[in-house]
């Protein structure tokens, strides 16, 4: 089932915006020019990750600066594990997320 989240052509640069989806809080955000959607919550300790500081494709949680790169969802601390990433869907203008 496709559940939309976002029209396309409101997917600026910059743009970064929470959903909740299937009880879970999801973080919608456009990194070098891409959709990406993640889980808003640090693998490290679970901070939500919404005013995470974004450089380039690295995010760095706010709480203790664990840093990820948001392509892969890796950590880039070996202590960390890694993002949880979902797969976008595309349905017309939308983009969004089938479960
Ligand atoms: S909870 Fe994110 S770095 Fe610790």
């Amino acid at each position: 089932m496709f559940i939309a989240l976002e029209r396309l052509i409101n997917l600026d640069d910059g743009y970064r915006r929470l959903f909740q989806v299937d009880g879970r809080s999801l973080l919608l955000l456009m990194v070098d020019r891409q959709p990406v959607l993640l889980e808003n919550r640090c693998p490290h300790q679970g901070a939500p990750l919404h005013n995470a500081t974004v450089v380039g494709t690295v995010l760095r949680c706010s709480r203790h600066g664990a840093e990820f790169d948001l392509l892969n969802g890796q950590s880039l601390n070996a202590s960390c594990g890694n993002l949880n990433l979902f797969k976008l869907a595309y349905d017309g203008d939308r983009i969004g997320i089938d479960l």
